[in-house]
């Protein structure tokens, strides 16, 4: 039991009301309903185990931070090895053109090709460790792929609900995983409404990655963990295409941490990526608005990974902004056309091949720098979430319509 009584190091809080709750796959606040996050016992945690000694252990990727981790002692990781990917200089993006240092964390190397490998590792753990049989989850793509992994490699069984917008190639991957599909009319916010639903029909855990499952957010803190043990510096901007935003906010949690842990001083200047055919938090943060509303229009771009319209849940995007604003950062909004280009750009000068949600970050970069806000010699890290072999229909697609 620790200090306050707890048997664990964490619990669950209500971002709205404050109310405790213990660690049980919960997805909403008992006496407001309002969305969950894991706390931490810091003081308890860090003089049993300083941050660096975590950081130089041998363990593999994110299970070296296990503490900071929503993850009952003696509970065997769900693993395929995720996290510890190449964080690459960029030498002719950065240094060469801008003048400023840009370093690219490639998230494409994660087992199923993007960054939601940490995520899931950690919630099919979560699942495991209170004796779920079934998970679920809304995806536009990514996060079906990776749950699919995951959950075969818990052995429990695994349904995605997508949007027909989903591109084949990651459909393909959910099914050679053994997961259940099922096809929903409308954007990722109706797969999201539906998966909802089915989760409490069947008693499945729900893994949808928006703020709804708190323990699979925090698996997105090991991303700045790794930044910082790389460069052994924090970066003045950290760049992150969005669609709810729980890598963003994810990323900044593990900067604050680290800042609590006494190991860095400053926090980085948070970057939220939106494709500019959709996007609510990028439309409030223009409009200097505190809250995000639903996206009215279609969501009218091909980067099917971030086009999210919160349609039910536009406080997952007033959390993201919160944390963009607190920061000192910024929404950007990048075109499909400009993300074309900086997919082929990418590839051919770095060797990076990145789907077109993922490059966003970049594209953002070369803007930002263009527009005066990010100024020589600042240390810059974009992060190319998912892989491009698992979008290619896109740049076909792209091809085909002549639009370049
Ligand atoms: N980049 C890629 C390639 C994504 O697939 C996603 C989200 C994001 C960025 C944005 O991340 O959830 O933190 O806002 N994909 C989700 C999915 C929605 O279902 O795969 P986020």
């Amino acid at each position: 039991m620790n200090g306050a009584g707890r048997v664990y190091d964490f619990w669950l809080v209500c971002t709205r009301c404050g109310t405790s709750h213990p660690a049980l796959p919960l997805y909403q606040c008992r006496a407001c309903g309002g969305s969950l996050e894991v706390a931490y016992d810091y003081e308890r945690i860090f003089s049993r185990l300083p941050f660096d000694r975590m950081s130089a252990r041998t363990a593999s990727g994110i299970w070296k931070y296990r503490e900071l981790l929503p993850v009952f002692p003696g509970t065997d990781p769900v693993t395929l090895g995720e996290g510890g990917t190449p964080l690459l200089p960029s030498w002719r993006m950065g240094s060469t053109e801008g003048g400023f240092q840009l370093y690219l964390k490639n998230e494409s190397a994660n087992p199923t090709l993007a960054f939601k490998d940490r995520s899931l590792s950690v919630a099919l753990t979560a699942a495991r460790q209170f004796g779920m049989t079934e998970v679920v989850c809304a995806s536009t793509g990514n996060t079906g792929v990776a749950a699919a992994a995951y959950a075969a490699r818990a052995g429990l069984r695994c349904t995605v609900y997508i949007p027909a917008t989903t591109p084949p190639e990651k459909l393909e991957a959910m099914k050679a995983y053994g997961a259940r599909l099922e096809m929903v009319s409308g954007s990722f916010s109706d797969a999201y409404a539906t998966s909802a639903d089915e989760a409490l029909r069947l008693g499945a855990f729900n893994l949808t990655s928006t703020y709804l499952n708190p323990h699979a957010v925090e698996g997105n803190k090991t991303l700045a963990y790794e930044i910082f043990t790389s460069l052994q510096a924090v970066p003045d901007w950290i760049v992150i295409p969005v669609g709810a935003g729980p890598l963003l906010s994810g990323c900044y949690k593990g900067f604050r941490e680290m800042l609590l842990a006494g190991v860095i001083d400053q926090l980085p200047r948070m970057v939220g990526v939106q494709a500019s055919g959709c996007a609510p938090i990028l439309q409030a943060f223009e409009e200097g608005r505190q809250e995000v509303r639903p996206w009215g229009g279609s969501t009218a771009t091909l980067a099917s990974g971030i086009a999210d319209p919160l349609s039910t849940y536009p406080e997952d995007g007033t959390r993201t902004l919160a944390v963009i604003r607190e920061s000192g950062g910024v929404a950007i909004g990048v075109s499909d056309l400009d993300m074309h280009h900086c997919r082929r750009m990418l590839a051919e000068r770095e060797g990076i091949l990145a789907e077109l949600s993922s490059v966003t970050a970049v594209a953002a970069v070369k803007a930002l720098y263009d527009s005066g806000a990010i100024r020589a010699g600042e240390l810059v890290t974009a992060v190319v979430t998912g892989h491009g072999i698992k979008d290619m229909t896109a740049a076909i697609n792209f091809e085909k319509t002549g639009v370049e």
